[in-house]
């Protein structure tokens, strides 16, 4: 007997060239949702920044689309070293709050883990309360920096179990995050 596919959206690799789903996607995403992924004010994707997204290798640079009747979200990982990589994520806004975003970046930690990436850096503005608290809740949390108005936040794919940084991190200007209050259990290095 064939065992049931969980409900909700099928979360699948993007393949080279799918430059549809890329569009969908950002058709999707209102200007505010727009500016807080981006960082800019985009009624447009760049063309270089629009084929850039869809130049996938499903190692180096991996995207995953979330896909329940149309594309709802895609969360990627671009490696920036032999053990680290950028993270992003963004959801159209009217499935917003549904767990999409969190199933994204679960299939993503797995992947990034199987891949030998060990930590994930997301570069989140500081007024996306939305994604500080997403990725705080999807990921255990290395050192946190602050870079203007953009938090440069450290993910460690496949730690939640053995150092879970939640409550009392806190992001300093220039320098990691420190605790506090409350015990450190490990350090996010070697922990
Ligand atoms: C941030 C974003 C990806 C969240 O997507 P989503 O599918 O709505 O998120 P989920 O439903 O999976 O939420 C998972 C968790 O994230 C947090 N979260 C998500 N949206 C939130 C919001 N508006 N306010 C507070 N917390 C929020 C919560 O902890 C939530 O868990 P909960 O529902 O159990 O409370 C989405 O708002 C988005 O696309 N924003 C625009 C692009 C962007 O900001 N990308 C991040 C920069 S890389």
């Amino acid at each position: 007997m064939r065992a049931c596919p969980p409900p909700g959206p099928r979360i699948r690799l993007l393949r080279p060239g799918e430059q549809a789903i890329v569009d969908e996607v950002f058709a999707g995403l209102s200007p505010r949702s727009r500016y807080l992924r981006f960082h800019a004010p985009l009624g447009a994707l760049p063309a270089a920044h629009r084929r850039a997204l869809v130049d996938v290798d499903g190692r180096d640079h991996i995207a995953l689309v979330a896909v329940e009747r149309r594309p709802l979200g895609i969360a990627r990982l671009i490696r920036t070293g032999p053990a680290e990589a950028e993270v992003s994520v963004a959801v159209v806004d009217d499935a917003h709050r549904n767990g999409v975003a969190r199933r994204l970046l679960a299939e993503l930690e797995r992947r990034a883990c199987a891949a030998g990436v060990r930590e994930l850096h997301a570069n989140v503005l500081a007024e996306n309360t939305a994604a500080l608290a997403l990725f705080r809740a999807s990921f255990a949390q290395g050192p946190c920096v602050v870079e203007g108005d953009v938090l440069r936040l450290t993910c460690l794919p496949g730690r939640r179990a053995r150092w879970q940084a939640r409550p009392g991190l806190t992001c300093l200007p220039g320098r990691p995050a420190r605790r506090r209050r409350g015990r450190r259990r490990a350090t996010p290095a070697t922990g």
